[in-house]
């Protein structure tokens, strides 16, 4: 566990790696992936010479959750759902993920519980209950109208009429997920609780889910309104999210951590954040670490918009804030069909993986992109999310993206002796991690180089990002550079988005003062180790490379 430099917190030469638990290994033979199942895989992420060689694992929610949003619903936030397993078993996936090295970093929902959260029902039980404020409640407009015009993240009104108390909730999200009401102190408090119950379990950090949310205009003024097509998108957020209240409630929790500056904290945003999600940093110090940037996940592949997004991003940290890279997550469609669309996948997937790894900031891996899982085809019948089957009855949704982790060629891939939840994606019995493990030329592999490689570059992990604008319109270059005392450490990489190959040269103006160095790895499996130099070198189609300058 120790950093690329003794000084820099963690998280910043980390890698860190997504798990899905309903999907990553069943250990019960029920079809849904629990706690033991994880513990008997952690060899494969680290501790030994095969490993993939992640340092952290983020667990997407584990708590007893009725399960409407797949655990983003918790029921209780200080227990685990006995469908992934018990408390004792958590304590030992502690234990044996830091005996690898690996950090537990937990998913917590802080915008909103279940609505079976014995706050919630507590909340629901009076106009006059001691937990009414822990929620918003509103009165309706006349007429049985809600109290104003906000829409719900998934679909509909933001608001559910609550017919025992005659007054209206607010749910962001779907109406089983009430929102909090951060501006009570009462629930920080119950918040900050949790955060120590489980720092006292030996978790490692946060991601922090729907960050933005936690604060709201409740005067409730209406949104003003626009032209889309899509109800949430029928109404500029200006009210609903991103207030100021929610970089005061991001401030103390993070000075309720001063104590611990060992702790992770990683939020997750809205893309279309005013002033961009870097806001979330605050200062450097005192709100977030790291704030997810979705642009890029969500960008097509194309070389002049990953180069305006990743210089944007990289410039909008501030010093002291780190940013993470991320090109897939539970949420979306898996970047090999999003990026790989009109192209060869595989080759753009190990084109992407090269990025993931060498552009400054924390990688996040999402379980499976390692190997080149796909999203799965999945038939309607085979469709679980219940906000897709409720607002987007016509469309896959998340579905794709979150089937069963590919371990091997046997029956259900070695994820479970029973029936899956979700069937395998169609390709696994190509694309899986034991097919894989000892093939050079694999996804699996290239991940595993790319993770080393990261690991002994301190121009990787800690360096800084300069963009080079040269070369085709079609590939991106840029250079990462470490320099300490005497010590100067610089690569280039270079990535071509094209199927076209491409001859380069890039001026002594952009390197200086190395023009040569040596290609030191390339997404392509059969090119080696060889001489480069600036004047006159090529890409293949879809490849990258990286070259250790002079
Ligand atoms: C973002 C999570 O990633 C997503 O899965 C969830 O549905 C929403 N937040 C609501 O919690």
């Amino acid at each position: 566990m120790t950093p690329a430099q003794p000084s820099a917190p963690w998280w910043q030469s980390a890698v860190v790696y997504q798990i899905y638990p309903w999907s990553f290994q069943d250990s019960n033979g029920d079809g849904i992936g629990d706690l033991p199942g994880i513990i008997s895989r952690l060899d494969y992420l680290n501790g030994s010479a095969d490993s993939l060689g992640v340092d952290a694992i983020w667990l997407s929610p584990i708590y007893p959750s009725p399960m409407h949003d797949f655990g983003y619903d918790v029921k209780d936030y200080c227990d685990i759902d006995p469908r992934f397993g018990t408390l004792a078993d958590f304590d030992r996936l502690t234990l044996e993920a830091h005996r690898r090295g690996i950090r537990v970093v937990m998913d917590l929902v802080l915008n909103h519980t279940s609505n079976e959260h014995p706050w919630f029902i507590e909340s629901r039980s009076s106009r006059t209950s001691a937990k009414r404020d822990w929620y918003y409640w509103a009165d309706g407009k006349s007429g049985r109208r809600p109290p104003n015009n906000w829409a719900a993240r998934f679909g509909g009104s933001a608001w559910t009429l609550d017919r025992h108390t005659g007054q209206y909730y607010l749910h962001s999200f779907l109406p089983e997920q009430p929102d909090l009401n951060w501006t009570n102190p009462a629930v920080r408090e119950a918040v900050f609780d949790v955060v120590r119950f489980w720092l006292d379990r030996g978790v490692d950090g946060f991601r922090l889910d729907a960050i933005n949310w936690l604060g709201k205009e409740t005067s409730w003024p209406d949104n003003p309104r626009r032209l889309a097509w899509r109800s949430y998108y029928r109404q500029v957020h200006r009210y609903d999210r991103d207030q100021p209240h929610t970089h005061e409630a991001l401030r103390a929790l993070r000075a309720s951590l001063k104590d611990r500056a060992d702790i992770f904290l990683v939020g997750e945003t809205s893309s279309d954040t005013p002033g961009g999600p870097a806001v979330f940093y605050g200062d450097g110090s005192n709100e977030l670490h790291e704030v997810f940037d979705f642009r890029l996940l969500r960008s097509d592949w194309r070389p002049e918009v990953f180069r305006r997004l990743i210089t944007d991003s990289d410039r909008a940290v501030p010093q002291g804030g780190w940013p993470p890279v991320v090109f897939s997550n539970h949420d979306q469609s898996r970047h090999i069909d999003r990026y790989g669309a009109g192209g060869d996948p595989i080759r753009r997937a190990r084109a992407a993986a090269l990025l993931l790894f060498t552009l400054r900031g924390t990688p996040f891996v999402y379980y499976g992109e390692e190997v080149g899982l796909r999203d799965g085809r999945l038939r309607r019948s085979d469709l679980r999310d219940p906000y897709t089957i409720r607002y987007w009855p016509w469309k896959a949704g998340r579905d794709p993206a979150r089937t069963p982790m590919p371990w091997d060629d046997s029956p259900q891939g070695g994820f479970t002796s029973g029936t899956p939840w979700l069937p395998l994606s169609q390709d696994w019995r190509l694309t899986n991690v034991a097919r894989e493990q000892h093939d050079p030329s694999s996804m699996l592999s290239l991940y595993k180089r790319l993770i080393r490689l990261k690991k002994h570059s301190q121009a990787l992990t800690l360096g800084a990002y300069h963009p080079i604008d040269e070369g085709p319109k079609e590939c991106l270059l840029f250079t990462r550079e470490f320099r300490e005392a005497d010590k100067r450490q610089r690569l280039l990489i270079a990535v071509n988005f094209s199927a076209q190959p491409h001859r380069i040269s890039v001026s002594v103006a952009s390197l200086a003062p190395a023009t040569t160095g040596t290609l030191i790895l390339s997404t392509d499996p059969q090119r080696v180790e060889e001489d480069w130099n600036a004047d006159q070198f090529h890409l293949g189609p879809d490849e990258g490379i990286v070259v250790s300058l002079q």
